[in-house]
């Protein structure tokens, strides 16, 4: 599957497509977003952990400077944000792959720092058209799972 394209009008869109996205996550996923600085992946971040279970109290924000935030949810979410990681191996530090390939979920922004296109996982690109439209593109690399590429057409027909 590849290049699946839904558009967001505003915030609380991207918010909602990141929540049903959430809602219907079933298995452990590493979600990977792409974009540049305001094109939205924290929002999308917060809709995915709303999606999850995480408590509509707790704060979702770009772990800019500790790398990583853990919420519990129905599956745990491991939420990255690698813009001021310098040296890979604080990815080792971190954990990053029992985390990344573990039993929960884990959002990771700047994939980029990665330095590997190819990682399996699902991709997804927020482009900023204007102020507040967005154009949110899906791709599934690797080992591709059926399940999730049903429901991300699910999202992009609801969307319509
Ligand atoms: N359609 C939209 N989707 C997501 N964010 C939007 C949208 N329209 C405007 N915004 C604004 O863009 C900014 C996105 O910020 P953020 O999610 O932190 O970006 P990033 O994590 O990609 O740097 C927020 O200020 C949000 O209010
Ligand atoms: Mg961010």
């Amino acid at each position: 599957m590849n290049g699946l394209t839904v558009a967001s009008n505003d915030e609380s869109q991207t918010l909602r497509i990141g929540e049903r996205l959430g809602q219907l996550l079933t298995q452990p996923t590493l979600i990977l977003l792409q974009g540049d600085l305001g094109a939205g992946k924290t929002v999308f971040a917060r809709g995915i952990a709303r999606g999850l279970g995480v408590d509509t109290d707790t704060p979702i924000t770009s772990p800019t400077f500790t790398l990583m935030n853990h919420y519990l949810a129905r599956l745990d979410l491991y939420h990255f944000d690698l813009y001021r990681l310098t040296d890979p191996d604080e990815l080792i530090e971190l954990g990053f792959d029992e985390y990344a390939f573990g039993a929960g979920v884990a959002l990771i922004e700047w994939p980029e720092k990665l330095g590997d296109r190819d990682t399996p996982g699902l991709w997804v690109h927020l482009k900023r058209l204007d102020d507040e439209k967005r154009e949110i593109i899906f791709s599934l690399r690797g080992g591709a799972d059926e399940s999730l590429a049903v429901s991300l057409q699910e999202i992009c027909n609801l969307n319509q």
